[in-house]
Parts: C-alpha cells; structure tokens; sequence
C-alpha cells in the first residue's frame, strides 16, 4: 500500500495548521528543514515542528537538509515527529544517529542526493526505516523529476528485497501525477509530493488520486 506524504514547502507557512487539515487522509506530512548550509535555502527548526506535532493527528515526516544532523536530528525525534530524515553526505556516523532515533522512538531515516550512489550503504540498511532517493537535488520545491533517479530507486528496492528487509523506500521531488507511476514500478512505496499537493484545487483529493496511481502502478510493476 502506497504513502502519501504532502510537503508543506509548498503550504502557506502562516497558516500551517489549516494547511495540515487540507491535506486530510495523508499519510504524513512532511516536513522540509533546511539550514541554509547544507542546501542553499532557509525553511523552519524545532520551535515550528514541535507548534506542528501539536497542531495535527497526522505523523511528522521530518526531512533535515542541515549540516551536522548528528547533532540536531535526535531533537525532532524527541520534539515528537514520528520520521527523521538525515542526509548521508552530512551525517558523521550514521549508524549511530539511526540508532540513537530510533531509541527515541522515531523511524530513523536516511536520504540521498541524486548523485550519491546507494551501494556504499547496502550493510547500514538493517539500521534504518527508510531510505529517501532524493529525485531532485535537494532545496526547493517545484522543480522538475530527474528521471536518471530511476536506475537508483530500481537499485535500492532491489538490495532491500536481497536482503529481506521491511524498510521503505521514499521519493522526494518533483513527484507528480505525472511522474508517481514511474516511480512506483521502481519500487517506491512513500511519495513526497509538494506543489502537486498543495498547487492543486483541492489537496485532499490530490492526496488520494496520487495513491491510486502509485498502488496501480506498483502491481503493475510487481507483476512486471
Ligand atoms: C526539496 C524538498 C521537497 C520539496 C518537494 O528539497 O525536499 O520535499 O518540498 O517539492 P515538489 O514536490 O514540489 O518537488
Ligand atoms: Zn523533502
């Protein structure tokens, strides 16, 4: 069954609760934070994602675009989100960091940018709950998919399934209706998806069309 997790990069950051509840019957909501060290881009810290957790039901998806996670991403854990992302070309010891987020109770999470490769990391999967594949380079919302993540994704669901792992597979990105079946006949089964959410007339809806597409494409693909 796929995940939708709507971006709120793409929200209006003034009225983030009601942005939340537009996007009823998400699986996520995912949120964006980002340094402006680690991604040239400035978005919101601790202070909003703790507003957040107690502003919505639906589970925080926190995505840490920021140099020295392993210093700060056990605060969003903490702060109550129920995802925490890093970035594995930020992170000292991942290993660490994954273990020390789950012991706080989050999934722990680790993203990629589109050129970094995922094989150096096939013996660090059993430590992590997700994996994000990173479909655009990482900082703003509304940019155009990069189909060359396509191989990667393939790649990654394949290492999971070698070695029998639950873990999920996310994509972030210029995940659209346009692009989400590709993605799921990859093997991506969460799907962050920001200005395809919230551009649209009614998120919601959105929420649920974007679902039915990737749960149609993935049997495709499994069947395939
Ligand atoms: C980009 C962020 C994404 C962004 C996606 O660096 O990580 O989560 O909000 O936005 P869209 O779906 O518009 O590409
Ligand atoms: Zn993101």
């Amino acid at each position: 069954m796929s995940q939708i997790s709507p971006s709120i990069l793409s929200a209006d950051f003034a009225r983030l609760a009601d942005e939340a509840r537009a996007v009823d019957g998400a699986d996520w909501l995912h949120v964006d934070v980002m340094d402006n060290h680690f991604v040239p881009n400035l978005t919101l810290g601790l202070p909003v994602v703790e507003s957040l957790r107690r502003a919505t039901d639906i589970p925080l998806d926190c995505h840490l675009m920021i140099e020295a996670p392993d210093r700060w991403a056990p605060q969003y854990a903490e702060a109550g989100a129920g995802s925490v992302t890093f970035h594995a070309e930020a992170a000292a010891a991942p290993v660490r960091l994954a273990r020390e987020i789950r012991a706080l109770g989050a999934r722990a999470s680790m993203a990629l940018k589109p050129a970094t490769a995922v094989e150096q990391y096939e013996d660090l999967l059993p430590e992590l709950d997700m994996l994000l594949v990173m479909t655009v380079e990482p900082g703003f919302g509304g940019q155009a998919f990069l189909d060359l993540t396509l191989p990667k994704i393939r790649r990654t669901r394949q290492l999971i399934e070698k070695h029998g792992l639950t873990m999920w597979l996310q994509v972030d990105g210029g995940v659209s209706e346009a692009t989400i079946e590709r993605c799921a006949e990859a093997g991506a089964d969460v799907f962050v998806a920001g200005s395809a959410v919230y551009g649209a007339e009614d998120p919601a809806a959105a929420v649920a069309a974007l679902r039915r597409q990737a749960d149609g494409a993935a049997h495709r693909g499994c069947a395939g």
